[in-house]
Order: structure tokens, then sequence, then C-alpha cells
């Protein structure tokens, strides 16, 4: 993972230094804009030589850069070679200053460590005393983000690891980067935690893998305590829906109970508690409904909600968290196998509803259920569950936004903002109680399955309210966001891990019920 530092001037040997670029403020494009930029102070020089120092004293005429293709108001970036050699200089597009936010940073920051190419090394990024778009912490949180996720790769399956990206980024300028530095770099080292984990294939990555990895990386940690149950626990504890799904399987089931317990001095924050649940379905085929080729082909990353909520959990000590957190993962695979349950069959939850499963590919809802009903015995401030739980999200929302659902205003608002500063957009949908009749089962208490084509996301989550016994709650259905088919901004083809750092966000701001955000 690339590392990342403060200083006051640019160090030796880097290979490129980034200077951030604003779009004049004309407010018409580039064309006839002025542009702003950063760094260009004799401090900030320091040893830089040659080509770096030529254009941090004399600026390049505008209208040749936009010849070039580079375009400030449009977030690109351009590389500058100089004719001896490295280090380049690559101006980074952070938009007008009109609207500037955190997210510019990232995305900004994310061009950089690209453009810096391959083979390695350091890159240096100037910036201003006093940064536009958020304060020092914030934006330096921004800046580590972008790089540590704009870096990321998962190579571990290529027989030949194409040739690595910078190692370093140094942010060169005054006033406190640091802390800020170092906040960013944990929150998106816990989201590259759980890319890699999304990442593996389903073949490798079975529930009792999934169970080990991260019972290693979480023990030893401070306040941290991990639980794994195997399948005779999980029958013991009257999980009915994790049998049902893991009943088609030859891997056994797991469920991960994690919690991080802050330390004493935190008083009444310390008393706190918010239950995180995340889906672990290793892999969904669908089951005996099984799905068709094409839409199984991505199904290794059916586990992205216990990544994730798994990694916010790793992330919690270091981060100084000042609420008691759970995190509870139900882990197994979705098959098709001679023992597997049948549509038409029926099983009792943990909480003693009874569901009747009319099609086995509705299976996320079922292993949630009866993590939620854990969840609700602990009787927290809140509960939030990740899910990839329903193809109807992208089709209402989209890869770039998530669903949001849930029995409390407040706390889907306090989601809602702590998604907006992490750049992991959420947006609300409604849970009519008259929608309850489109699961009403004809022969159990409800059924797994909604009405066809209508309100799908919907229906999922008004069976998931059903387990969650009062309790403060919301739902994130991120079975878009959880993956990206192109590598943009600092996404990466593949695992997003969209959700770890709106929820170490929003852990990091909670005070409790009712907290208006
Ligand atoms: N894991 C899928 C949802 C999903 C779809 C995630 C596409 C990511 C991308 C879930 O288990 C599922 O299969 N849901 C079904 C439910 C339906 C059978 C009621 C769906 O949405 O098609
Ligand atoms: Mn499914
Ligand atoms: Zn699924």
């Amino acid at each position: 993972m690339l590392e990342v530092s403060a200083a006051a001037t640019v160090p030796d040997g880097v290979v490129a230094v980034g200077i951030p670029v604003i779009a004049g403020a004309s407010g018409e494009g580039d064309e006839g804009a002025r542009l702003e930029w950063f760094g260009r102070s004799d401090d900030a020089t320091g040893a830089a030589t040659g080509a770096v120092r030529e254009l941090l004293t004399d600026a390049p005429d505008e209208a040749w850069l936009r010849r070039q293709g580079f375009s400030a108001a449009k977030g690109g970036s351009l590389a500058l070679r100089g004719a001896s050699g490295p280090p380049s200089v690559v101006l980074v597009g952070l938009g007008p200053r009109s609207g500037l936010d955190f997210e510019r940073w990232r995305v900004a920051s994310a061009a950089l460590v690209r453009a810096a190419g391959e083979g390695g090394g350091a890159a240096a990024l100037l910036v201003p005393d006093d940064p536009p778009g958020g304060t020092t912490a914030e934006v330096a949180a921004a800046i580590a983000e972008g790089a540590v996720l704009g870096t990321y790769r998962f190579d571990g399956y290529r027989s030949t690891p194409p040739p690595g990206r910078v190692e370093r980024l140094v942010v060169v300028g005054h006033g406190e980067w640091a802390d800020g530095l170092r906040r960013g770099a944990l929150a998106a080292g816990a989201a590259t935690f759980a890319r890699d984990l999304v990442n593996t294939p389903a073949g490798d990555m079975t529930p009792r893998v999934l169970a080990e990895r991260v019972r290693d990386r979480l023990s030893g940690l401070t306040g941290t305590t991990v639980e794994v149950w195997d399948e005779d626990r999980i029958a013991e504890e009257r999980l009915g829906g994790v049998l049902a799904v893991a009943r088609g399987s030859a891997e056994p089931p797991r469920l991960v109970r994690a919690t991080y317990t802050p330390p004493d001095e935190q008083g009444a924050d310390a008393r706190r508690h918010v239950v995180l649940v995340g889906k672990g379905i290793t892999f969904d085929s669908g089951g005996l409904s099984l799905k068709p080729a094409d839409a199984m082909m991505t199904m290794k990353n059916d586990m992205s909600g216990a990544a994730i909520v798994l990694s916010v959990l790793s992330a919690c000590a270091d981060l100084g968290v000042r609420v008691k957190v759970t995190a509870i993962a139900p882990m197994t695979e979705n098959m098709p196998g001679g023992r597997a349950q049948k549509p038409g069959d029926v099983f009792t939850a943990r909480n003693g509803a009874t569901v009747e499963v009319l099609n086995t590919d509705a299976e996320g809802r079922l292993v949630l259920a009866d993590a939620l009903s854990l969840a609700s015995e602990l009787s927290p401030d809140a509960i939030v569950d990740v899910a990839t739980l329903t193809g109807a999200q992208v089709v209402a929302l989209g890869k770039g936004v998530a669903a949001l659902l849930g029995n409390d205003r407040a706390l889907m608002e306090s989601l809602q903002s702590a998604g907006d500063r992490a750049g992991e957009r959420l947006w609300p949908m409604p849970l009519p109680d008259d929608y309850g009749e489109h699961i009403d089962s004809e022969i159990a208490d409800m059924k797994n399955i909604g009405r066809a084509r209508e309100a799908g996301t919907i229906a999922a989550a008004m069976l998931l309210a059903r387990f969650v016994d009062g309790v403060p709650w919301a739902h994130l259905d991120i079975a878009g966001p959880a993956r990206s088919e192109e590598s943009s901004g600092y996404l990466s083809k593949g695992g997003t891990a969209f959700g770890v750092r709106a929820l170490l966000d929003f852990l990091s701001h909670y005070t409790g019920p009712g907290d208006p955000g």
C-alpha cells in the first residue's frame, strides 16, 4: 500500500511533482479563464531542479496547455516530462473554484499518482496553505485516500505482475497535514483490505477462508475481539436463514462477530453502541433458482457487505472511534447442491418467523434476517446493514449511488451526510407500510420475494425490517456501487469497497440516537 507523508519542501528523487490547478472564476470553462495554481513559492521548489524548477517559477502559456488537451475545468491531468528525465511535472485539474469539495481532491490525487507512471518511487503534491474545499485536515485525508485507492491493484493472480505504481506520496506545504494524511491513509487502507477480499476468486474465498482472513486481520487490535461461529454453533443459535442458504453448498457456513470497545476515557460515548451487519455470500449462483451465466460472472462480489463492515471494524481502534461497534457477518455460498433448499420450502428464522422461499436467488435477505435478529438482541442505539442485495437497486440508481432505506430518519440523514463527505453517495427510498403486502405468503409469515418487476429494492428491505425489532436501523443496498467496470477516478475494475469510508466517517461523528448528523 502507498505511504503518505508531509514535508516542507520537495524531497530529492521524486519521479513526479503534482501541481493542483483551479480553473478561473469566469465560469465559461477554460476558454479565457485564468488558471490558478499552487506551490510556486521558493520554499516548495526546494530541491526541485531542471524542468520542475522552470515550471514552478515560470508558468507555461495557458493557451499551450489547452492545446495539449489539459482542462483544469474538467479535472484532467497533464504530465510534462523534462528533457533530462524525471521528475515530470503533473498538472492536476481541480475544476472551478466554486463547488470545490474533498471529492475533487481525491480524484486529483489519484490522477497524480496514476500520471506519475510505473516503476515505483515517490510523487510529491504541492498544496496551498489554506486549501479550498475544506479544512486542512479534511483535504489531507482526501488526498491520502485518493492516492492510496488510486494506486490500488489486485495482481496476486498474474504470473508476471505488471510494474508497480509510485509507492510514496509526499504532500509538500505548510501547516498541519500529517494527521489528516494519517487518517485518510487508515480509512483507505481499510478499503484496500475489503477490495482484496472481494477481488479474490470465490473458489479461494470460501466462508471458512473469509472468516480466517478477517480473524487474522482483527486479532491483536486494541479493544477488538473477534468470534467465528462454525456450522454447529450456527445451528445451536437457530440461524435458520443461514442454514437454509448453506444447504446447497459443500462448503460449511460461518458467522463472524467482532466488537470494538473504545477506551474508558470516552465516558458516555463509550456506552453508545452501533451494530454493523454485512451480507457475506461468498458466491451467489442463485441456488436452484439458478442465475444465467452472465449474471453469475461477478458473483464473487456478493460478500462485499461482510468485507466492508469487518474492514470498518479493523480501522476503529486506529481512528480513535469513540463509540462501541459490533460487526456481524453471516458467510455462506449460495449453491444448487443435492441438499439445496427448494423453491416453496419454508424455514424458521432465529426470531421464530417463518419464511417461504419462492426464489432461492433472493438469499441475501435470508442470511441478513438472522444477523439482524442477533444485532437487535444486543439492544444497540443503531443497526446499519450493508448488502449487495438487489438487481433492482442497479436499475433504480445505477452504479454511482447506493440505496438507503430504514426506519429512522435521523440515522438515515447522518449516513447520507457521511456518504456525501466520503464521496459514497446514498439516496433514500421509502418503506411504505402497505407494501408489506408484497411479501405476504400463502402459507407462512412471509415470502422472500415481492411482486415481479415492482419495487424489488423496497420489497427486500421490507423483509429485513421485520427482523430489527424496533431498533433504529438503516440498510444500504450497494448492488451497483460495490463493483466498478472501469478504472477511473480512484476506483479500479473490480471491488470498490463502497461504504467503508462513509461508515468510518459516520462512526467518527456518531453521538447517539436522534442526532441529526
Ligand atoms: N446478489 C444478488 C443481487 C445483485 C445483483 C448484486 C446484481 C449485484 C449485482 C441477489 O442475491 C439477488 O440475486 N437478488 C435477486 C432477487 C430476486 C430473485 C427477487 C435480484 O435482484 O434479481
Ligand atoms: Mn441472489
Ligand atoms: Zn446475492
